[in-house]
């Protein structure tokens, strides 16, 4: 019997043109590139432009995506846009990209889990395109984190950066196996006993102003490899898979020690481990389809691969999904 499986057609991604080294960031506040480097691996970010959006990053994202896909925008009937960081408080952000793509029909909508929204839009839409109700799916993670910074505290200025990233999904008839092409599995969790250790202090129904990410860093680290490594255990349950299966690593990059500890943890080599955590710091939502289509595009990950992606992040939130390129 064959099943519906979501099958990546295409990715793109995009990264606004001004880069902030760590050097610069010590000219405002008490850090050291050194410090960030052996802390997190982060040596640079990207910051948008007075009056770039993060439907400005998500649409050139989205084109990148539908053209590597090669395409016509029209096919597309559902956009899944990940963000902590919408242009307004409503409408989503993912309506502002529909139309800037002329696309007039289908559904768009923004879904927010922080770091892990990729990994929720992504099951999102893969539940959206097996269930039938959508044929052609666009995925995207965009955000513009130096929005809700506070650049005065040196403990959480240096991580973030502003990015985006997408893939298309498409509903392909598959065997009905491990082997299959597309979406094998997602695994989604979220426990908000965590909520006050990422959190943004701000909103439209608290203060009427966006406010600023706080952190408790520690307590983030704390948790981050075990939850990481249930998840991606729960991948490898559902589908009979082990680590050894497994080409890439793709995570989100929010710091190589979590990034490291992780993969070690679960035997994965870190030469399968897709980093680029050190070019754009941590772009939450954006960070894996930035990452999937640095690899992609380079030519390590190849048709046929089996792909595990994985993130944690504020709420807490966290998830993987497993797929074959
Ligand atoms: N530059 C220099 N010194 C700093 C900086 C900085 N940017 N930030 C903090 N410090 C200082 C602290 O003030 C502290 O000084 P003290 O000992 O005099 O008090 C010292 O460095 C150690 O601080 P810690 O917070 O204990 O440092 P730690 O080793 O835990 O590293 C870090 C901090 C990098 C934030 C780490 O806890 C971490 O990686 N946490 C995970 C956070 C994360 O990745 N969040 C992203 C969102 S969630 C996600 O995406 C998974």
């Amino acid at each position: 019997m064959t099943t519906t499986r979501s099958v990546v057609l295409g990715y793109g991604a995009y990264l606004p043109e001004r880069i902030v080294t760590n050097a610069e960031l010590t000219k405002t506040v008490d850090t050291s590139d050194e410090w960030i480097v052996q802390r997190t691996g982060i040596r640079q970010r990207h910051i948008a432009a007075d009056g770039e959006y993060t439907s400005h990053l998500g649409i050139k994202a989205a084109q990148a995506a539908i053209a590597n896909a090669g395409i016509d925008a029209q096919s597309i009937d559902l956009i899944v846009l990940a963000t902590s960081t919408p242009d307004n408080t409503f409408p989503a952000t993912a309506v502002q990209i529909q139309e800037a793509l002329g696309i007039h029909h289908g559904a768009a909508f923004d879904v927010q889990a922080v770091c892990s929204g990729f990994i929720f839009a992504l099951a999102t839409a893969d539940n959206f395109l097996k269930s039938g109700a959508f044929k052609r799916a666009l995925v995207i993670g965009a955000e513009t984190f130096s929005r809700i910074l506070d650049w005065n505290d040196r403990t959480t200025c240096v991580l973030f950066g502003d990015g985006a990233g997408a893939v298309v999904l498409d509903a392909q008839q598959q065997p009905g196996s491990s082997a299959d092409r597309g979406v094998l599995t997602t695994h989604l969790r979220s426990d908000g006993r965590h909520k006050d250790k990422l959190f943004v202090d701000g909103g439209p129904s608290t203060t009427q102003t966006a406010g600023h990410l706080r952190m408790e860093g520690r307590e983030v680290f704390k948790h981050a490899v075990g939850m990481i490594t249930d998840v991606i255990v729960d991948a490898f349950n559902a589908t009979g898979t082990t680590a050894d299966d497994i080409d890439w690593l793709v995570p989100h990059q929010a710091n190589k020690r979590i990034i490291d500890a992780s993969a070690k943890k679960l035997h994965i080599a870190p030469e399968k481990v897709v980093l680029t955590v050190d070019e754009h710091g941590n772009t939450s939502a954006a960070s894996i389809p930035l990452a999937l289509a640095v690899a992609a595009a380079d030519g390590r990950i190849k048709k046929g691969d089996l792909v595990m992606l994985e993130a944690m992040g504020g709420g807490f939130t966290w998830g993987s999904a497993l797929l074959r390129w």
